[in-house]
């Protein structure tokens, strides 16, 4: 028999809970278990409300924001490039750039995409002139092409190929500073160093030596050789790679043209 007065009165409450008569009990067990059940429910429910949201989250579609849009405003002013304001000069490749130059390089820069520089024992001469060097399957088709337009009466040539990144640190920066000029109104002429074609050995700059003039200008569009160019030079796998209004906002260039008849070459110009 407990002796209450032996217990202390903290400890009495749970004593007479415990010596409850027999229908209380079973009142008190009843709720208990509603308690138990209540709280399995909810817990399945949270389990429920879980799996359900990792799925949801798990399918949804790639909601990546939209690329930028290009901020490259376009000059007003008609092109008017000629040999004296365009990024194209003809340059010699006397400097060695490497890959490393340009690790930090960004994937897009006022419009232009950014290229490794080919590693200059990958590239060889045009034979109608070593100043040009190119990949060698470009070069080949290249001096078919010429030599093809040439059967036909037309002065098809080729005056810049690969460049190093001094190369076009010079025809960017030095020449932006000689003329003048702002760094968006270069971007549409020029390609900041590391964000050129021409550093990959597949692009090309093409002339008509029978209309110098002509060179590196849009009028180019008008010679034979260009016209040539339009018709044939989809069979060579080239391209242009500025045509009229092109994505990238950068000015027409009738004269530069891009091999992409390989994986290599369409992987660089064309890979996300
Ligand atoms: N003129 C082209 C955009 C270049 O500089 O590569
Ligand atoms: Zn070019």
């Amino acid at each position: 028999m407990t002796n209450f007065d032996d217990i202390p009165e903290a400890r009495r409450e749970t004593l007479i809970t415990s010596v409850e008569p027999s229908s209380a009990k079973s009142s008190s067990s009843v709720t208990i278990w509603l308690l138990m059940a209540l709280a399995v429910l909810s817990l399945g429910g949270a389990a429920i409300w879980w799996m359900r949201s990792s799925a949801a989250t798990a399918n949804a579609p790639n909601v990546t924001p939209a690329a930028t849009p290009d901020s490259v405003a376009k000059s007003a002013e008609p092109n008017t490039e000629n040999t004296a304001n365009t990024s194209d000069t003809n340059i010699p490749n006397t400097a060695t750039s490497t890959v490393s130059d340009q690790q930090n390089a960004s994937d897009n820069l006022l419009g232009h995409r950014s290229y490794e520089i080919a590693e200059t024992s990958s590239l060889v001469p045009l034979s109608t002139n070593a100043m040009v060097l190119l990949k060698p399957e470009v070069a080949q088709k290249v001096e078919t092409m010429m030599a093809e337009a040439r059967a036909v009466g037309i002065s098809l040539d080729a005056i810049s190929g690969f460049r190093t990144l001094e190369d076009q640190r010079y025809l960017f920066f030095d020449l932006k500073a000689e003329r003048g000029q702002t760094t968006q109104t270069r971007a549409e002429v020029s390609a900041p160093p590391g964000y050129s074609e021409h550093h990959t050995g597949y692009a090309i700059d093409f002339i008509d030596l029978a209309q110098p003039a002509t060179q590196l200008n849009a009028s180019f569009e008008q010679t034979q050789a260009f016209r040539w160019l339009e018709e044939n030079a989809a069979y060579y796998g080239f391209e242009m790679s500025f045509p009229k209004d092109n994505e990238q906002n950068v000015t027409y260039e009738p004269w530069h043209w891009r091999y992409v008849g390989n994986q290599e070459s369409l992987e660089l110009f064309y890979q996300d």
